[in-house]
């Protein structure tokens, strides 16, 4: 069996990789791994190396592609299913670092963090321009009730938000428990001052925040998108937030990724951007690498399937 690491795993995920004594195991890197695609039978990748078409093709005897996290957005699905090549990602493991990016980024915007450093390293002492706001008594928008918005609640609960959310596959019941009102997503744009995005792309999905829901929006409110770039019109975001109707964005994630240092957004001065490292904690890329080992040797070994 031949296992192929194309990015980097944690440590604790290649020392218990290794452990499989009859497995031979290829660390490589999203630059030189193609040549050993030819004969392994499991791929194991994070978010830089697209499995598509022609890498499957590459791969005649392919079992299995492993992602070491939540999004599997960078494989064909279709294609690898026809290749009869199962997929299997790590739901849950990164959620708790991807929440406190997010809540991250509501007290940036908040308290202008970003903004306050540049001035002050800048040898200005600017007081005034940097009054904020508390987060205390504003409501926010969760968009998506899975695990990463449910620790988003969690979190937000004791800065003494109220919490709205939004999804249609989470039941009362859950949502009551984290003490949260269910509303719906037009209710949730018009009342919330922060919105958070946590929730895939899909065709229903896609682009979701666009200048007619900006529009009926609250103004001033602050939106943030730790999820996919996808989910949000970024011309239209731009726009909202030259004229202010957006307060702020914080935004982890875009379209296309990295995105060109000229766009229009990256200059606006209300928006925090970070490279799409929500999920990139210390803690996280152990957990997502340990669990994707385990789920890897449950499903060579014992032909079980998790979160595939
Ligand atoms: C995920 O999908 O797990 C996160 O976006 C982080 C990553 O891309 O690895």
């Amino acid at each position: 069996m031949k296992i192929l690491v194309a990015e980097p795993l944690s440590p604790a995920a290649i020392a218990l990789l290794q452990k499989q004594s009859s497995w031979d195991i290829v660390v490589s890197n999203p630059k030189e791994y193609e040549p050993h695609l030819a004969d392994c039978d499991a791929l194991l990748v994070r978010s830089a190396v697209k499995v598509k078409g022609d890498t499957l093709a590459k791969a005649p005897k392919l079992r299995v592609v492993a992602r070491a996290g939540v999004g599997v957005d960078n494989v064909d699905l279709p294609a690898a299913t026809a290749a009869g090549v199962l997929v299997m990602n790590t739901p849950g493991g990164n959620a708790v670092s991807v929440a406190e990016h997010t809540l991250a980024m509501m007290l940036g915007l908040a308290r202008m963090v970003p903004a306050a450093t540049a001035s002050t390293r800048a040898g200005k002492w600017e007081k005034k321009k940097f009054l904020g706001n508390e987060l205390r008594g504003k409501t926010l928008g969760v968009v998506g009730l899975g695990n990463i918005g449910q620790e988003v609640v969690r979190r937000a609960r004791g800065f003494e938000m109220r919490i709205v959310a939004s999804d249609p596959y989470v039941n009362p019941a859950t949502a009551a428990h984290l003490g949260v009102e269910l509303v719906s997503l037009d209710e949730l744009l018009s009342n919330s001052d922060y919105i958070s995005l946590h929730l895939a792309v899909t065709p229903e999905t896609r682009g979701m925040i666009n200048a007619a829901t900006i529009a009926r929006m609250k103004d001033g409110v602050r939106i943030i998108n730790c999820a996919r770039g996808e989910l949000v019109d970024q011309n239209a975001l731009c726009e909202a937030l030259v004229s202010k109707k957006v307060a702020g964005a914080g935004l982890d994630v875009f379209e296309p990724e990295p995105l060109p240092a000229d766009h229009p957004l990256l200059q606006c001065d209300n928006l925090i951007a970070t490279p799409h490292i929500a999920g990139s904690t210390e803690e996280a890329q152990e957990i997502v690498g340990i669990r994707i080992v385990e789920q890897l040797v449950e499903y060579l070994q014992n032909g079980v399937a998790i979160n595939a």
